[in-house]
């Protein structure tokens, strides 16, 4: 893999990338931010070597590089899943590139659904825990101890500096910041009513299908991590609708401007 990571970090340093301070991944309907950033650079997943083959969805995906509160950074404009068909080794490449173009700090967002019913659509949830059901992970693979530990610390995977600091912005802006732990499923169907129960049981507070699997890599590369969900929708088993999914996006969407002003503070602050 470091013959490909290099590979691939050379043909974006060819493409005009610098020296980025901050990583940040933009979920599902999560695309504003990328209007807030003075981007220098940017290139579609499906022209950078050894990027997972983009699928249909995903020919709009792109990695930017510019400016942001005053700092350089590099934004993942879409994310890659598993149940697209990737593999976890591919779903968290883009983490191992960024760390090579030089971040210290990652910034990861997601949409979820509210286990925990205290929680609203269109608020925020600073992830301060997780519960990985992917399944496997992306440190399974035979050459890993090239790359790092293999057996990666898990005890604070989330900075909790950081996220004071996250905390205190979302207060002096009055923006709701719950806190909780989230799980990642695999998907791409939604949970039935018995797994809405069980993830209540197991003690999530929200449930998605991504941002697990990076902020392992993340840790596996000592980076410091901070990762914020969209609740998009509210799980409740007593009183379950079927799922829509123009409805999920459109609270992303509607949610997504606080989100944008605590990362921009963030980034300032860092
Ligand atoms: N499950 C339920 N609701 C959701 C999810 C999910 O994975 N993602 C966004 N809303």
């Amino acid at each position: 893999m470091k013959e490909q990571l290099n590979k691939t970090v050379q043909f974006l340093k060819e493409r005009g990338f610098g020296t980025p301070e901050v990583g940040i991944i933009l979920g599902t309907g999560l695309g504003q931010l990328a209007e807030a950033i003075q981007t220098e650079v940017e290139v579609s997943y499906n022209h950078i070597p050894f990027f997972p083959t983009a699928t249909v969805e995903f020919h709009q995906g792109k990695f930017l590089f510019g400016d942001l509160s005053g700092k350089k950074v590099v934004v993942m404009q879409g994310r890659f899943h598993v149940y697209e068909g990737y593999s976890l080794r591919d779903v968290t490449y883009p983490v191992r590139i960024m760390e090579q173009l030089g971040i210290k700090t990652l910034l990861v967002s997601n949409a979820a659904g509210a286990i925990n019913l205290n929680f609203k659509k269109g608020e925020l949830m600073l992830i301060n825990d997780h519960i990985n059901l992917q399944g496997s992970s992306p440190l399974a693979f035979k050459g890993v101890t090239q790359l790092g530990e293999r057996f990666v610390d898990m005890s604070a995977p989330y900075d909790l500096k950081l996220n004071d600091t996250l905390k205190e912005i979302a207060k002096k802006q009055h923006i709701t910041l719950h806190e909780g732990v989230y799980a990642s499923v695999v998907g791409p169907q939604l949970e039935t009513r018995a797994e809405y129960r069980m993830l209540k049981i197991l003690g999530a507070d929200a449930v998605g299908m991504s941002t697990v699997p990076e902020v392992i890599v993340a840790n596996h590369l000592n980076l410091n991590v901070i990762a914020v969900s969209v609740i998009t929708d509210e799980c409740n088993p007593a009183d379950l609708k079927p799922v829509n999914i123009q409805e999920i996006i459109a609270y992303a969407t509607k949610a997504e401007p606080d989100l944008v002003a605590l990362f921009k503070e963030l980034i300032k602050e860092l």
